[in-house]
């Protein structure tokens, strides 16, 4: 018989804390199997090393679908890259009793919603991508995750107001500035009011590591020839978007490359129907921002 998300979640848990139990190594490591630091070390590294966990945890996505969100098949880097982007996106995140409806738009994997695993009471999760074989892996891996495989342009199947939050890694920084103010529109849209949208951009800190550095702009596949060109109209108009190769053949390439945009000017990039709440300036991995917006 399947088990449900919650009896895979106990079964984990109990594995863990068993884990905890019997390894002395562990036990000077950890200060108990229920700290932060433990759970940590079990959601990113026991679950490769240990069989036990890795038996009871979701199965890894293949690694054609890890290439797609992150550049790289190391299912080590996958996870604490992942983890990372989750804890950020939870601080975000004013705890509340309720239980909220949560949207990862541009899932991928789940190399971000997958840790909201352990917060089953708290969230009800929601996933939607272009990528279809992303799609196909989370409704045949990861159940707890309400999951479908959108189109490059809205509507996204949703109704109005639907949302308490939606979050997005990675996703608004790769369109171009139609996509990015159309699908802004959208978030809109499926958000209801107060409701918190949480999302990535790349900001002065990325755009002055990518004018500096000719190896990081080769490794990430920006032509040289049309950064330069694109730099006038980075101090013109504080957004730039240039093409950039991508892993899977359901993105249009057309208007998804990546984009920079200068901060200082945030309050013309994201419509005034939301209210900016917070701005973090280079919170994912000293290269990406996290912008926190609350819809009017
Ligand atoms: C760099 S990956 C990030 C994935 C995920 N957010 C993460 O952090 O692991 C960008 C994702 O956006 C998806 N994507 C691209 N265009 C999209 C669109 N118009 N609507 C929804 N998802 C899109 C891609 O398929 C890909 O999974």
């Amino acid at each position: 018989m399947n088990k449900t998300p919650i009896d895979r979640l106990h079964d984990y848990l109990v594995r863990a804390k068993n884990l905890y139990d019997r390894d002395s190594e562990l036990q000077k490591r950890y200060s108990s199997a229920d700290s932060e630091e433990f759970l940590r070390f079990i959601d990113t590294e026991g679950v490769i090393y240990f069989q036990e966990l890795s038996d009871a945890s979701f199965p890894f996505p293949p690694w054609t679908e890890m290439l797609t969100v992150g550049g790289e098949t190391d299912i080590r880097k996958f996870l604490s890259i992942g983890y990372a982007c989750f804890n950020s996106v939870f601080r975000c995140i004013t705890p509340d009793n309720r239980k909220r409806k949560i949207l990862d738009f541009g899932v991928g994997c789940a190399r971000t919603m997958r840790f909201f695993y352990r917060y089953l009471d708290k969230f009800e999760c929601y996933g939607c991508d272009v990528d279809k074989k992303s799609i196909e892996y989370l409704n045949k891996s990861m159940p707890f995750i309400d999951a479908y495989s959108s189109n490059t342009l809205p509507k996204l199947k949703y109704h109005d107001d639907f949302f308490d939050i939606i979050f997005c890694i990675s996703v608004f920084t790769h369109f171009n500035k139609d996509l990015f103010e159309t699908w802004m529109g959208e978030m809109y849209r499926i958000m209801k009011k107060g409701g918190i949208f949480i999302f990535s951009l790349h900001g002065t800190t990325a755009y002055n590591i990518i004018s500096r550095e000719s190896d990081r702009r080769r490794m990430i596949g920006i032509n040289d020839e049309e950064f330069e060109k694109s730099k006038i109209k980075y101090k013109e108009e504080g957004f730039i978007w240039v093409p950039q190769p991508v892993g899977s053949s359901d993105i249009d390439t057309k208007t998804f490359g990546i984009n920079f945009l200068d901060e200082t000017r945030i309050k013309e990039i994201i419509p005034d129907c939301f209210e900016i709440i917070d701005y973090k300036k280079g919170e994912l991995g000293g290269w990406q921002d996290l912008v926190v917006v609350r819809k009017k």
